[in-house]
This record gives structure tokens, C-alpha cells and sequence, in this order.
């Protein structure tokens, strides 16, 4: 096979492999012979960039170059639905629909109303030419590369499906509410601003500038509507089923209604069996099936005349603010909190909620002593969503104002350009700033000191004891023991403790360091490739940015960081104390490997796959990823993949059994 056929094979394998994963949700082959073929795809392209495809599944990964979004007109335009929040409505357009249809029997098809965000797909000739958001209705941004990186979105449809030669297909972009929660949590650690609900995740993540972003966020997408010649039959429901077999993600919830009961029994079942899916769904869509039928009700200005949507009323609370406070965190950001009397929403009494920035209380034009409407965002955290102006009466309280010094230290607070938040500047001498960087230093996944929290370290920090971690180091068990040494056991074990952490491993201790971005995952690819905190205290831009997973807003920041005398001393002095300040050396053990380019392939008995790779290492070898000239030999056990199998043998690359490779390196 040559090379030119062979990314035309790889491209279609991984296509299938990506619906059966995505679409399907029943993988054949593990993600690893994935990453492997995907690899060996992104290789065989760079060098014939005669065969760039933007259709390719490597397009999936994303890239940095997204440009500006081109606003571009719908071929139909995109027009919203109806709304409704009660029965009385359904019954009224049902009745509507049937005497408009002159009495002639219809089928309603029932479905989700999916809370993304809307988009139209564009295939020609198979192919996904453009995807177009919502926009005014009339014209919607072109977001195609984007939308390439969504798994479940296919990137060609293959003409064997049956596929008419060009359609569009209009769905839903939603962020599954495990990737939304990921991501929030992710957001928090790093004391950026959290998305309210998966809806503004996804569309926050669709107009995004860098499709690698959008990678990795992974979204998903839901299809309900087809136009042009993709309405093959005359039966809605029926062509969704199609299309389904054409490889777009139709939702298993779809089903025909015959009568008013039916429509009612649909929404009743899913107001309360939503909350096992897994994306948001905000109500019900009620489409009169055929598509003769729909021509005859035709549409009016702003909605067809035979589709409606039921909202589900978002459970909502109703209480009193009484007091807005600032709360200071380890960067310095100042969040505003409401503190309200306690009410009952969605199973758990409430009477806190973020009020996230002072845009956003600008937006709610909230006084002190309003009745607030409170509902859980996304389900999960509180929120005020508005204020019931009519029970205002004659006096308004105060207006809420953000404010303008620090809570804690009194120094005016600054809002940096181009950001929601405002800060705290005094880095030395706040409080919260001070013991929340102690408290994240002795955190679970940075120095793990877990006899230690956040009271002790308020205790130590009122009493004078420590200001930055490095004074944990100089704690003796006769300072924290008690006047009449009443608390000797603790105290003894707090202080082994912090001479334990002393050698945790390097990649912790610059995770725990709290440089502000720099989560786990980067900590751990910045101690690998710099080894040293020396190393990546002169790391310069250009080098942070060939680090794995390190973008332009991480580098930036670790720069920032390192500038900063206090933050080097305080370096300097944990170093002093006796703190790890280098990535452990891999022990080698011999260099029977040295020089050699290995490439795991199936599953082993001896030892696993990470113990594979350790000991490769130890050996002096180097485990990679994908088959190529420069492959030394395969490591391989059973089952190893067809694909890989079939490259080694092209190549005349040498296939090693788990048992002569632990004979290789005894010997
Ligand atoms: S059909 C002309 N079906 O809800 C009919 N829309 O205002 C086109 N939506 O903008 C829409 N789930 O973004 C349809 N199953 C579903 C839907 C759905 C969610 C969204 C869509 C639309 C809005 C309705």
C-alpha cells in the first residue's frame, strides 16, 4: 500500500472509530490503538501536504489559527419557536394545528428541547463544508473549524449511506454536563470565572479563537432538522432516522405522538426523567410530522405555525437579600456574595449565592432588602437570576455597589484590562491572599499535609507564626503544643508532617507554589521538562511554550511569577528549609536500551503498559508512540492492532514478545 492510500485508509478507519466511540457510545478498539492510528495519520500528513484535507480527522484536534469568524447568510433562515410554560397552550396549539389541517388526523413528534446552542450543518457532495451558528436568524458566524473538533459531528458521510449528494442538518451544540463540571472545577482551582450553566460552556466555547480549545472541551451534538433535499420522505421522524443511519447523534427520546394524551404523557415523563440524561434539556419540542402538513401550516413571521416548544419551569426560589459581602481569594480576587434568608430549592436550603462580578450586579440592578429570584444554575450553584421589582413598595433599599477596598487589608481595589474581576493588589500583606497560598500549598495534590487545615493554619497565621510557607519549616512542637503541653501528640505529628512533605515529589511542590494557571496537569509537564525549579525559574517564553499543554496565558503567567523577588526568595528560603527542588532521577539501570526507539503495542501479563515504559526508560530506551523508519523494535503482546501489525511488517521492523523483552534487558 502506498503512503497515499494508506491516510485514505486511516482516515476512514478512524472516521468509523470515531462514530462507534461518539455516536454509538460502543467502542471496538481502545483508545491507545486510537492515539496510535491518529498519530500515525498526523505523520504520513506532514509529509504529503499535497493530501490536506479539511475533513481529515486530524482537523478534530484543533489548531490555533482559527481566524475571525465570517458572517455568512443562511440558505433558510434560522428561525426560534414559540414558548410556552403551560398545558393550557399545548392544548391550544394542538387544536390550532388540527383545524388548521381541516380536520384531517396528524402525528405529532415529540422531542427534547436540548439547552445548547443552535447550529446548521452544511454537507456537499458528503462532505461538511460549514457550520453556521444561529447568528441574527438571517446571517450566523461560520464556526467550521471549530465544529470540526465535535467527535460526534461526522466530517464526511460516506455516499454507501445513501445520503442525498448535498443537505442541511440543524441541531444542538451542547456541553455534557461531565465535561461542564470538569471544567468548572478546572476553572475554579485556577480562580477563573466559572460558566453559570453548560449553555454558556458551550457557546463560550464555540466562539472560541483556538479550536484546540474547542478539542478539548469536548462538546457534543444533537441533530433534529432537516432541510433541502436532505427531507427525503415526507415523515420528520422518519428522515431523522435516516438520518441517524447516515452517522449523526439523533436522540433515542425521539417518538410519534397520536393524540393530545400522548403529547401530555411525553412531557410528564421527561419533567422529572431529564435529570438522569446526560446534557440540559430546558422542555419539550412538538413538531407536526409531516412535512405536507407543515407546508400547509407554513410559518408566520417568526416561528412555523406547526412546531412549539413546553418549557420546563427551572425550579426557582423566591427571598430576601440582606447583605452583599466580598470574599478575598489566593490570587487576590474579589468575589461579591449574597447572603439571603434560607429558602428550600431543588432538595437543599440556600442562603448563599455568588453574584460573580460587578457587571453582573450592574445587570440585576439589585437593592439591598429585594425579594431575589434564586435559581440553582445548571442545576448546581445558586444564583440570583432577578429581582421582584413589584414587591419593592415604597422605600428602595440601598443600591448594591461593588466594592472599592479590600475587606480584609483596606487597600483600594484594581480591575486589570479585559477582565470581569476585581483584585486585591496587596500581595504581602493580605490576609486571605497570605493564608490561602499556605492553605494551597499543604493541599491534598500539592504538599498533601493533611494534618494541617484551614483553622490550624488560621490559628498559626493570628498568632504570628507563619506568613508563607516556607515558616511552616521552622514550627517546633513546643510552639504549637499548649501553654501546659496538653497538645504534645498533635503537635508532634503536625511537625512530622511538614518534614515529610519536604520530599514530595518536584512536580508538587510547583504545583503548590500556586502560580496563578498552573494547575496539576501543567505542574506535572513543567517539572518534567524543566527538571529544576533553578531550570524553570530561566525558562524563557519560547521554552515554556514548546511545553506540552503550556499556551500562551500559562507561560505569561509563570514568567510573571518568577519576576517577582518576594516570590523567589520565598523559593530560595523553601529551599533552604530542605524542599525538593528537582525532578527525581530515574534510576538507570542499565543501557541495554540505550539508543532505541520502542513502541508498545497489546496487553501484557508481566506488567503493564506504565511499567513498560519505566522500564524502558530504566534501561536507557524511549518509548513512542507511533511506527515510523526510525523504529527500533515492538514491544508487543497479545492483540496487538491490525493496523500497527501491518506498518511493522511494511517496514521490516522487528515485533518483540513480552518474553524475549524481559529476557533482553536479564541478560
Ligand atoms: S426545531 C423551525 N428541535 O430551541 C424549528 N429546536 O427556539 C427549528 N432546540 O433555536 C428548531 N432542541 O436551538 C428544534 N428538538 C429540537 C430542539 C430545538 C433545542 C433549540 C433550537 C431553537 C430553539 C427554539
Amino acid at each position: 500500500m502506498t503512503e497515499t492510500d494508506r491516510i485514505l485508509t486511516l482516515r476512514k478507519e478512524l472516521e468509523r472509530h470515531n462514530y462507534n466511540y461518539y455516536v454509538k457510545n460502543a467502542p471496538e478498539i481502545s483508545d491507545r490503538e486510537f492515539d496510535d492510528m491518529m498519530h500515525e495519520l498526523i505523520d504520513l500528513e506532514q509529509r504529503h501536504p499535497e493530501m490536506a484535507d479539511p475533513n481529515s480527522p486530524t482537523s478534530r484536534v484543533g489548531s490555533d489559527l482559527t481566524e475571525d469568524f465570517e458572517q455568512v447568510a443562511h440558505r433558510y433562515p434560522m428561525l426560534s419557536l414559540g414558548n410556552t410554560y403551560n398545558r393550557d397552550d399545548v392544548r391550544a396549539f394542538y387544536e390550532r394545528v388540527a383545524q388548521g389541517l381541516g380536520g384531517e388526523p396528524f402525528d405529532i413528534c415529540m422531542e427534547l428541547k436540548f439547552d445548547g446552542l443552535g447550529i446548521s450543518l452544511w454537507y456537499e457532495d458528503g462532505q461538511l463544508v460549514r457550520a453556521l451558528t444561529r447568528g441574527d436568524g438571517v446571517r450566523g458566524d461560520d464556526v467550521t473549524a471549530n465544529v470540526r473538533t465535535i467527535r460526534s459531528i461526522p466530517l464526511v458521510v460516506p455516499q454507501e449511506t445513501g445520503r442525498p449528494a448535498s443537505f442541511e442538518i440543524r441541531g444542538e451544540i451542547l456541553m455534557p454536563w461531565k465535561s461542564f463540571e470538569a471544567l468548572n472545577q478546572q476553572r475554579e482551582a485556577r480562580e477563573e470565572p466559572l460558566f453559570a450553566n453548560p449553555r454558556n460552556a458551550a457557546s463560550g466555547t464555540l466562539k472560541s479563537k483556538d479550536s484546540r480549545v474547542v478539542s478539548q472541551r469536548r462538546l457534543d451534538a444533537y441533530l433534529y432538522y432537516l432541510l433541502g433535499d436532505g427531507a427525503v420522505g415526507d415523515s420528520h421522524y422518519a428522515n431523522l432516522q435516516l438520518a441517524r443511519t447516515w452517522g449523526f447523534k439523533i436522540s433515542e427520546s425521539m417518538k410519534l405522538g397520536h393524540s393530545l394524551q400522548d403529547v401530555f404523557d411525553f412531557i410528564d415523563y421527561w419533567d422529572t426523567e431529564r435529570r438522569s440524561l446526560p446534557v440540559a434539556t430546558d422542555g419539550i419540542v412538538l413538531k407536526v410530522d409531516s412535512l405536507r402538513q407543515q407546508r400547509q401550516l407554513g410559518f408566520t413571521a417568526k416561528s412555523p405555525r406547526w412546531a412549539i416548544a413546553y418549557k420546563f419551569q427551572a425550579e426557582r426560589a423566591l427571598t430576601r437579600l440582606r447583605e452583599v459581602t466580598f470574599q478575598v481569594g489566593r490570587t487576590g480576587a474579589v468575589t461579591p456574595v449574597a447572603n439571603m434568608d434560607p429558602v428550600l430549592l431543588a432538595g437543599t436550603i440556600v442562603k448563599r449565592a455568588s453574584l460573580h462580578n460587578a457587571d453582573i450586579i450592574r445587570q440585576l440592578d439589585l437593592r439591598l432588602g429585594d425579594m431575589v429570584y434564586v435559581e440553582k444554575a445548571g442545576e448546581i450553584i445558586p444564583q440570583i437570576v432577578g429581582v421582584d421589582t413589584e414587591s419593592r413598595g415604597m422605600m428602595l433599599g440601598p443600591e448594591v455597589t461593588f466594592a472599592t477596598h479590600c475587606p480584609e487589608c483596606g487597600t483600594p481595589l484594581v480591575r486589570y484590562e479585559g477582565e470581569a474581576a476585581h483584585y486585591c493588589p496587596n500581595y504581602t500583606a493580605c490576609p486571605p491572599q497570605l493564608k490561602g497560598r499556605i492553605e494551597h500549598y499543604i493541599s491534598r495534590d500539592a504538599m498533601n499535609i493533611d494534618s494541617l487545615g484551614p483553622e490550624t493554619v488560621d490559628e498559626y497565621f493570628e498568632r504570628g507564626l507563619i506568613r508563607d510557607a516556607s515558616d511552616l519549616y521552622r514550627i517546633r512542637v513546643a510552639d504549637i503544643c499548649g501553654v501546659d503541653r496538653s497538645r504534645e501528640k498533635s503537635a508532634r505529628k503536625i511537625v512530622d508532617a511538614i518534614e515529610a512533605s519536604k520530599k514530595m515529589s518536584f512536580d508538587r511542590v510547583v504545583f503548590g507554589l500556586g502560580i496563578r494557571f498552573v494547575g496539576k496537569v501543567a505542574a506535572k509537564m513543567l517539572a518534567a521538562q524543566f527538571k529544576s525549579m533553578t531550570a524553570l525559574r530561566n525558562a524563557t517564553l519560547e521554552q515554556l511554550l514548546q511545553v506540552e499543554g503550556i499556551g500562551e496565558k500559562i507561560a505569561q503567567s509563570v514568567l510573571q511569577y518568577f519576576a517577582d523577588e518576594r516570590n523567589v526568595a520565598l523559593i530560595e528560603r523553601l529551599a533552604e528549609a530542605g524542599v525538593n527542588m528537582e525532578m527525581e532521577q530515574v534510576e538507570t539501570t542499565s543501557d541495554r536500551l540505550a539508543g532505541k526507539s520502542i513502541v508498545i503495542s497489546g496487553t501484557f501479563e508481566q506488567h503493564s503498559r506504565e511499567e513498560y515504559k519505566q522500564i524502558i526508560e530504566m534501561h536507557g530506551g524511549k518509548n513512542v508512540s507511533s511506527i515510523s523508519q526510525k523504529t527500533s523494535f515492538i514491544l508487543a503482546g497479545e492483540n496487538m492492532g491490525p493496523s500497527k501489525l501491518e506498518k511493522a511488517q511494511k517496514l521490516g521492523i522487528a515485533i518483540v514478545s513480552e518474553e524475549s523483552f524481559l529476557q533482553m534487558i536479564e541478560d
